[in-house]
């Protein structure tokens, strides 16, 4: 048994003062420190410097582990040049991010207090990395295909992947993540939601990131028509936005982006139980434009911060996305906007995913992001705020009451 006397715990939605936590794999106690210390008398009592905040383990939902060896080589500026230069640099990039490429990623999320993460994963390749690093990971494996000769065999290919990441047992997450309206054909989508559905498996999916993916969709045409005439000899969409979006109507599924959709179509995924996960930095470096996330607000619509891969961002800090989240959305009040952010990588997503963590509540697991402000706050209700301005590292992570790196 531990016990953690920090100045101020993220406590449901609050900054508390005073509140030592008592935990071991789980949290067992939550209480003043004499209290815990006369109950646990053995327990080993954690140094903790002065101004120091103790989040519950920080959730990244989204990221693409196998392009983190990108950093100078994909066009950035607009989504369909930077499409195109992902296709032209596809193998030479995956084949450059080898598991000492995909550890540094991980350990970049560590280091910024990430004890979870998302990682969407078109070939399996980082499974092993998965399941090596201590932290938590929804293995979204990714279903492609929109061509109909090829889609079942793709999607046999998908299932074996799936079957793979459903091996793992401890720390890895099976999972499902469809890559997008326009990319995966509408018959192996239904499958792949069906196993989604009969085995109760997380299931994500890209939709509406770009313009020319909503006008693709709507009209057949515009920067996808060359695209498809060029790789897949085709000038027609397989699918509509309003069949897309039905096909998942029995399925809560996680929308990565959805920056291009309408608010009626916002308001179509909040009331079949959907939820949204924003990557801000990934959408203006390719060129896609903003999230109203005031929308969301209104739509009392969940959403996660999400840093996506290193093939559309220059780092997986989730400082960094947080920085970038704040000075984006500048239409709300900022102290609010702070709070719900940090709600966004904790909370939100634990409850999104049924994951036992992302709350520092008793039976939880002691998955934890220690950090220290560089003074002292005058308001607790600014430390969200202050914490997302002034952190780059934190001070120390706990994944299951074990201290998991040295930072
Ligand atoms: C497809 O399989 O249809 C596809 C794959 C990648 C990008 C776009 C489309
Ligand atoms: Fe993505």
């Amino acid at each position: 048994m531990k016990i953690i006397n920090p100045s101020y715990s993220y406590i449901d939605g609050e900054f508390k003062q005073n509140i030592a936590i008592a935990f071991s794999e789980k949290i067992e106690a939550i209480d003043t420190l004499e209290t815990l210390q006369e109950k646990y008398p053995e327990a080993k009592l954690i140094e903790t410097k002065e101004n120091t905040v103790l989040y519950p383990g920080f959730i990244n939902t989204h990221v693409h582990l196998e392009f983190s060896a990108n950093k100078t080589t994909l066009q950035y500026g607009e989504f369909m040049p930077w499409l195109d230069s992902v296709i032209a640099n596809r193998e030479e990039l995956v084949g450059q991010c080898d598991n000492s490429v995909m550890k540094e990623a991980c350990n970049e999320m560590m280091a910024s207090g990430v004890t979870t993460f998302g990682a969407i994963s078109s070939f399996g390749t980082e499974l092993e990395v998965c399941m090596e690093t201590p932290q938590k990971v929804l293995f979204f494996n990714e279903l492609i295909g929109s061509n109909a000769a090829t889609a079942d065999m793709l999607y046999g290919d998908f299932l074996e992947r799936l079957d793979a990441s459903k091996k793992c047992g401890h720390g890895v997450i099976p999972a499902i993540a469809i890559h997008s309206p326009y990319s995966v054909h509408p018959i192996v989508l239904k499958r792949a939601v069906e196993v989604a559905k009969s085995e109760k498996l997380p299931l994500s999916a890209h939709f509406l990131e770009s313009q020319a993916e909503r006008q693709w969709l709507e009209e057949s045409q515009g920067d996808f028509l060359e695209f498809f005439q060029k790789f897949f000899s085709t000038s027609m969409a397989v699918t509509t936005i309003d069949e897309f979006m039905k096909s998942f109507d029995n399925v809560p599924t996680h929308f990565t982006h959805a920056v291009q959709a309408t608010k009626e179509e916002l308001s179509y995924l909040a009331k079949h139980g959907h939820s949204i996960a924003h990557c801000p930095r990934s959408n203006r470096l390719l060129g896609c434009g903003r999230l109203p996330v005031e929308e969301l607000i209104e739509l009392d619509m969940p959403f996660t911060l999400a840093t996506d891969g290193l093939s559309s961002n220059n780092s997986l800090n989730i400082f960094d996305e947080l920085r970038a989240a704040l000075m984006l959305h500048h239409l709300g009040a900022l102290e609010k906007l702070a709070n719900l952010l940090i709600k966004n990588i904790t909370s939100t997503p634990a409850k999104i995913f049924n994951l036992n963590s992302g709350e520092i509540k008793v039976g939880k697991d002691a998955d934890f992001a220690l950090i220290t402000l560089p003074d002292a706050v005058q308001n607790t209700q600014s430390i969200a705020l202050q914490t997302i301005l002034h952190t780059n590292k934190v001070e120390r992570v706990y994944i299951d009451g074990e201290e998991r790196v040295n930072l």
